[in-house]
């Protein structure tokens, strides 16, 4: 049974026990604290997290109101970032992927068939359920936050997090967790949204300027923007050694003209590709503790 597998690495939030579990219920063998499985899916919140989670409540909705079946998602463009195939030192082949805050799954749809077990923790319980159908055996779904420590540690080979930091109270709390669950040669991909520009508060004025309500709703939910300096910064406080970076033009978030193409082509091979981007992609090997 898959829920027994997920005990193997699942950890109670409050004193880092082992589960056990009932039908309904993980149970911690230590405090006794009850977290619900609701559709096989563990939901490792606490009630105070479920109702004032407002990042939960937005998500919620947005997932609700997406009418297209996962199961044909597979086409949708990925937003923001090159196939993480393409990237190296990231050989996903059998490995052990977590994937925080996975969302509605446009990573885990193109790798899963790849990997040993595909690991999703989300806030989104309705995502959560959308990916359920995908019926796929090595498909581990958990409803959680990925600011608390519910993961054994050393289990996984890779995590992966696309455009989730941005959205955390508390990013450095979560690259922690990451660390932790990491295997010693384990890596870290990420994506975040960034501004390189010098001033980007003015750039963000005028932007915000342009189109202010589109701003007003991604203010809403993005808690901090990032710089490149800003979020290696992060990673290298936390442990991280960075061993990929690769800048993503504005341009890549849509199918892109033959013209457009030219000019991502150009811009790939740029001095400003630094300062156009819209977005980064890293990797992270972790290191030892200095
Ligand atoms: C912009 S979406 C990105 C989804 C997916 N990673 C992708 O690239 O398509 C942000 C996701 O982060 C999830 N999220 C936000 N805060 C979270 C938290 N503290 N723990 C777990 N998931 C979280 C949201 O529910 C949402 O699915
Ligand atoms: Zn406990």
């Amino acid at each position: 049974m898959k829920i027994q597998e997920l005990l193997s690495f699942l950890r109670c939030p409050s004193c880092y026990s082992s589960f056990n579990h009932d039908k309904n219920c993980l149970i911690c063998s230590n405090c006794n604290e009850r977290y619900p499985i609701i559709d096989d899916i563990p939901i490792i919140l606490t009630n105070e997290e479920i109702k004032d989670a407002e990042i939960k409540k937005i998500y919620e909705e947005l997932y609700t109101n997406v009418k297209e079946d996962i199961r044909e998602q597979k086409n949708v463009p990925s937003h923001c970032f090159d196939d993480l195939r393409e990237i190296e030192n990231l050989n996903i082949k059998n490995k052990v992927i977590v994937d925080a805050g996975g969302g509605r799954g446009f990573i885990a749809n193109n790798l899963v068939d790849d990997v040993n077990k595909y690991i999703i923790v989300d806030l989104s319980l309705t995502a959560l359920k959308e990916l359920k159908r995908m019926e796929k055996d090595n498909l581990f779904l958990i409803c959680g936050d990925i600011q608390k420590n519910i993961f054994s540690k050393e289990f996984a080979d890779i995590v992966i997090c696309t455009a989730v930091l941005e959205h955390l109270e508390d990013p450095n709390k979560a690259l922690n967790n990451f660390k932790n669950f990491l295997k010693e040669d384990g890596e870290l991909y990420i994506q975040v949204p960034v501004i390189n520009l010098p001033f980007k508060e003015i750039f963000l004025y005028i932007f915000r300027k342009i189109k202010k309500r589109d701003i007003e709703e991604v203010k809403k939910i993005h808690l901090r923007v990032y710089s490149t300096k800003s979020i290696i910064n992060d990673l290298n406080s936390v442990g991280f050694s960075i061993s990929y970076l690769n800048y993503i033009p504005i341009i890549k978030e849509f199918n892109l003209t033959r013209l457009e193409h030219i000019f991502y082509l150009l811009f790939n091979r740029s001095l400003l590709k630094k300062y156009l981007a819209s977005s980064i992609q890293v990797t992270s090997e972790k290191r030892g503790m200095e």
